[in-house]
C-alpha cells in the first residue's frame, strides 16, 4: 500500500451526520437553528467562560474581537510576527498598528519578554496566539497587561481543551476566539468562535456578527457583518466537541508516537512535549530542519511528496509579507527567529483520522529524506 498521506483529515464519525439530518428534517440551516445557542454555550464551557458568540471563521472572530474593544486608529497592538495574516488583518483593517515581537526558538510562541520593551504610550493591547501546541507563556503576558493597562486578544484558534497552568486556553483574554476549519480539534467545516466573560462585549460582538441590528430592525448606527454561523455547521461543532477529551488525548498520542519514531533522526528539531505550564496538545506535529541541513523546507516538502506524504509550511513572518511591506509597514524590521521558522519549519501528517501505520510511513519518509 502507498497511498498520499493527507497532511490533515478531520475525523467525523461520531452524531455528525445525525444532527446535520435533523438541521435537515426540522429545517433549521440558517443561524437562526438550536444548535448555534447549544454549540456557543458547550465552547465557552470549554474556555471557562460565560459567553460563547458564534461565526463563520475564526478569521472574522479576531476581526469582531478588535472592533468590540473599540481600539482606535493609531492604537498599537503587540503581536508576535510569527503566526497567520489574520491577526495582523484583524488589526490593520481597524486601521490599528501591529507592533511585532519574535519566537522563541524552542515553544515557536511570541516571545514575552520582548513585550515591554515594545510597549509605548499608544499600545492598547496584546494579540497573544497560541502556537501549534503549546501555550503562551501567560503569567507574563498577564502581569505586563495588568501593570500597563492593557487588554488582552487570546487567539486560541489551535487550541481546543489545551490548558495553560491547568486553566483553559480561551480563558485569558477579554476577548478570546477560537477556529474550527478542518484541520482543528474541533470542526465545523469553516466556523470561528469569540468567548468573553463580559456581558457588554458579548453583546457588541453578537451586534457586529449581525449587521448591528438595533431594537428597530433595518434601522443601524453602526456599520456591522453578517458574520453568522449556520445551524448546520454549529450541529457538526456540537457532534465534534462531545469527543474533545477524546480527540486531545489521540493528538497526545500521536505526539508521543511521532516523537519516539523521530528523536533518533539527525539534522531536524522535533516539538518540546511538555513546559512546565503545559503538555504539548500536537495541533500539527513541526520539524525545523537545522541549520546544518543542506536543503531547506521547501525541499523536504518536496521530497516528502514524492514520498507521497503530505506537509504543510509554517507560517510566514508578518514583516516579510509583500501585502504589508507594499503599504510601508515594518520596514527594515527582522525577527531571527521568525524568519528561521519560516524557511527551515514544516509540519507532517497531523489530522485525527491518522492511522499508526500512517505516521510509521510519514515517519519513514522524513528518516529516508534525512540520510
Ligand atoms: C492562529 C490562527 N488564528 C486564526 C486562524 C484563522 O482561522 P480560520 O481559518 O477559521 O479563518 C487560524 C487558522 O488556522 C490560526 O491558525
Amino acid at each position: 500500500m502507498n497511498k498520499f498521506i493527507p497532511v490533515n483529515e478531520p475525523l467525523l464519525d461520531g452524531n455528525e451526520k445525525k444532527y446535520l439530518v435533523e438541521c435537515i428534517d426540522t429545517g433549521w440551516i440558517s443561524s437562526e437553528g438550536p444548535f448555534v445557542q447549544r454549540f456557543e454555550e458547550t465552547m465557552a464551557h470549554v474556555a471557562g467562560r460565560t459567553y460563547g458568540i458564534a461565526v463563520c471563521n475564526g478569521t472574522v472572530a479576531l476581526e469582531v474581537a478588535v472592533a468590540a474593544l473599540e481600539l482606535r486608529p493609531g492604537d498599537e497592538i503587540i503581536m508576535p510576527s510569527f503566526t497567520i495574516i489574520s491577526c495582523a488583518a484583524a488589526v490593520i483593517r481597524r486601521g490599528c498598528v501591529p507592533v511585532l515581537v519574535d519566537s522563541d526558538p524552542d515553544t515557536w510562541n511570541m516571545d514575552v519578554l520582548q513585550i515591554e520593551a515594545k510597549i509605548t504610550p499608544r499600545t492598547k493591547a496584546i494579540m497573544v496566539v497560541h502556537i501549534y501546541g503549546l501555550p503562551v507563556e501567560m503569567d507574563a503576558v498577564l502581569s505586563l497587561a495588568s501593570r500597563h493597562g492593557l487588554r488582552i486578544i487570546e487567539d486560541a484558534a489551535q487550541m481546543h481543551g489545551q490548558t495553560y497552568k491547568d486553566r483553559p486556553c480561551g480563558s485569558f483574554g477579554d476577548i478570546s476566539t477560537f477556529s474550527f476549519y478542518p484541520n482543528k480539534h474541533v470542526t465545523t467545516g469553516e466556523g470561528g468562535m469569540l468567548v468573553t466573560d463580559d456581558e457588554r462585549l458579548a453583546e457588541r460582538c453578537r451586534s457586529l456578527r449581525n449587521l448591528c441590528f438595533q431594537k428597530k430592525r433595518f434601522v443601524h448606527d453602526e456599520l456591522g457583518y453578517n458574520f453568522r454561523m449556520t445551524n448546520m455547521q454549529a450541529a457538526l461543532g456540537m457532534a465534534q466537541t462531545e469527543r474533545l477529551p477524546e480527540f486531545v488525548s489521540r493528538k497526545r498520542h500521536m505526539g508521543k508516537l511521532y516523537t519516539e519514531l523521530l528523536s533518533a533522526v539527525p539534522g531536524i528539531q522535533l516539538p518540546l512535549s511538555k513546559k512546565e505550564y503545559a503538555e504539548n496538545i500536537y495541533w500539527v506535529y513541526g520539524l525545523i530542519l537545522n541549520d546544518e541541513v543542506s536543503f531547506d523546507a521547501e525541499e523536504a516538502m518536496r521530497r516528502l511528496a514524492n514520498k507521497d506524504v503530505g506537509t504543510r509550511p509554517f507560517f510566514w513572518p508578518m514583516h516579510e509579507q509583500p501585502v504589508f511591506r507594499s503599504r510601508g509597514l515594518f520596514k527594515g524590521q527582522s525577527y531571527p527567529v521568525a524568519e528561521r521558522l519560516a524557511r527551515r519549519g514544516f509540519y507532517i501528517p497531523s489530522g485525527l483520522a491518522l492511522t499508526n501505520e500512517q505516521m510509521e510511513r510519514a515517519a519513514s519518509a522524513v528518516v529516508e529524506i534525512m540520510k
